[in-house]
């Protein structure tokens, strides 16, 4: 079967990278990317490309190069899922903040949505792609949506998760390690994967699409993202006894990741990951062994999230009691606010909880991101709901030059590992801040001896 026409729907941070890289590398498919999101789509048509919804290096260029020509955003969800004979369904399915499972278990009602309207809209047989991040076994309530609901044509339903990361986004889908795909062992199924393999194999190496049964495919997903949570998480937990020691956690994790069973990636300690996907895909996987009874499996993989909010707290009391216990009233310059480099998302950014745990404690926060923002950072602490929109204002500033930030600054925080950082006149910075001068290397990017030399007392996680 040789598709011609692809609908997806969710113009988000997978949906619009996604489906513009798989139009350039398949200009003979028509993509329509869709979303309810008015503002959303209106940005991903902007005519000179600068308002783009979503900042990855490299994206840009190939919006440019595809859209208009095979490649189309548009809020018509209906009319893209009839025309189409494949559709990505690619809408966020984040934390449930309600009900059973409030706090643990991924709310599908997006999901859910979009598999009724795929229902009442189709007139042809379809192959519906699960590109969202699901819980395992969600295919099967799709597929009882679909025929119990649908006008009599079949469904083929696939999984196709997607392991892109944000800020390296392009690179990983043009050069993936894998494709993942999941789908039923009947012919039926296999002629859907065949479809879909054709697609990816345009540009991808055919070894590396691997093709599995549905559950194993949803459950890879998660899995993936909780064995990365936790090499951040135990690497971290290593720079909390590095701290106390006078080892260094940088020159653990080389010596450690030398090691070709353990590898030297994700060893990197940090004020702890963010993202949309990590906390909220293990908290979904320990919501399922729950589920199943398996309480020591939901155990082991909760401590993973537990760490991490150990790291992020005990970065904000390191800045609270190394400042003679009171920041109270002090200007606390915050560099970064993204939960990674490259990147516009903010989505569960330590940053956040950070500057959450100090205005606790009264400080004032002056904030610089190079690509966040201020709407963006008042919405992430407003949305925390500890205090009131109006007090969020009053002590949190968002500048946009790092110069304006950190001057008369009580402390510098640096919170995302942004190149920049590293290229700065911290001689300048030095001159302009309240002595005596710190600075808290949330991401252990600056050289600790030129600091010293400066004259700044210097603070990193791990060492
Ligand atoms: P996102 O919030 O950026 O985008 C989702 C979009 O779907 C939104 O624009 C929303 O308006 C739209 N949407 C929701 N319901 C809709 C409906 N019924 N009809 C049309 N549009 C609808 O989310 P995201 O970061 O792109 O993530 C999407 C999925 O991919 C999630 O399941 C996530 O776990 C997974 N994922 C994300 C990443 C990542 O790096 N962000 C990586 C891999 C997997
Ligand atoms: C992650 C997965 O990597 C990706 O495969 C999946 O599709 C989506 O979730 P993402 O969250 O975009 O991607 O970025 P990632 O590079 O994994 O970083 C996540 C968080 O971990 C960031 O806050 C990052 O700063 C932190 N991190 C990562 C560390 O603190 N140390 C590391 O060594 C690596």
């Amino acid at each position: 079967m040789k598709i011609k026409n692809i609908c997806c729907i969710g113009a988000g941070y997978v949906g619009g990278p996604t489906m513009s890289v798989l139009a350039i590398q398949n200009p003979d498919i028509k993509i329509t990317v869709v979303d309810i999101n008015e503002e959303r789509i209106k940005a991903w048509n902007d005519k000179d490309l600068n308002g783009l919804p979503i900042y990855e290096p490299g994206l840009k260029e190939i919006v440019q190069k595809a859209r208009g020509q095979n490649l189309f955003f548009s809020t018509d969800v209906e009319k893209a899922i009839d025309e189409a004979e494949m559709i990505f369904i690619s809408v966020n399915t984040p934390t449930k903040t309600y009900g059973k499972g409030k706090g643990m278990a991924a709310d599908l009602k997006y999901i859910e949505l979009c598999a009724r309207q795929i229902a009442k809209v189709a007139t042809t047989d379809k192959i519906v792609i699960e590109k969202s991040t699901l819980p395992v076994r969600t295919a099967q309530a799709i597929k009882n949506i679909l025929d119990n609901t649908g006008n009599g044509i079949k469904f083929q339903i696939l999984s196709n998760p997607e392991f892109l990361a944000e800020g390296t986004a392009v690179q990983d889908l043009l050069n993936p390690d894998r494709v993942l795909i999941g789908g039923e062992e009947s012919d039926e199924g296999k002629e859907a994967i065949d479809a879909l393999v054709d697609i990816y194999a345009s540009w991808i190496p055919r070894e590396r699409i691997l093709t599995t049964n549905v559950w194993s495919s949803e459950l890879s997903k998660l899995v993936a993202n909780a064995f990365l949570a936790q090499r951040v998480s135990s690497i971290n937990a290593i720079s909390e006894l590095c701290e106390v020691t006078g080892a260094d956690v940088d020159e653990v994790s080389r010596a450690i990741g030398m090691d070709s069973r353990i590898g030297p990636k994700f060893l990197k300690a940090s004020v702890g990951f963010g993202g949309s996907c990590f906390q909220k895909d293990i908290l979904n996987l320990v919501y399922i062994a729950k589920t199943y009874g398996l309480n020591e499996v939901a155990d082991y993989w909760e401590q993973v999230i537990i760490m991490n909010d150990h790291q992020k707290n005990r970065f904000a009391e390191n800045i609270v009691s190394t400042l003679y216990n009171t920041v109270s009233g002090k200007k606390i310059t915050f560099l970064g606010w993204a939960f990674k480099k490259d990147t516009n998302d903010t989505r569960e950014s330590a940053a956040i909880y950070v500057a959450d745990a100090l205005l606790n404690e009264q400080a004032e926060i002056c904030v610089y991101d190079p690509k966040v923002s201020q709407e963006r950072i008042y919405a992430d602490l407003d949305y925390l709901n500890t205090r009131s929109p109006e007090e969020n204002r009053r002590l949190v500033k968002v500048v946009k030059d790092p110069y304006e930030a950190c001057q008369e600054a009580h402390a510098i925080a640096i919170l995302t590992e942004w190149d920049e950082f590293k290229e700065y006149d911290w001689k300048r910075i030095f001159d302009s801040v309240i002595k005596p001068a710190f600075v808290f290397d949330g991401r252990k990017i600056l050289n600790k001896t030129t600091l010293n030399k400066m004259g700044f007392e210097y603070y990193a996680i791990g060492s």
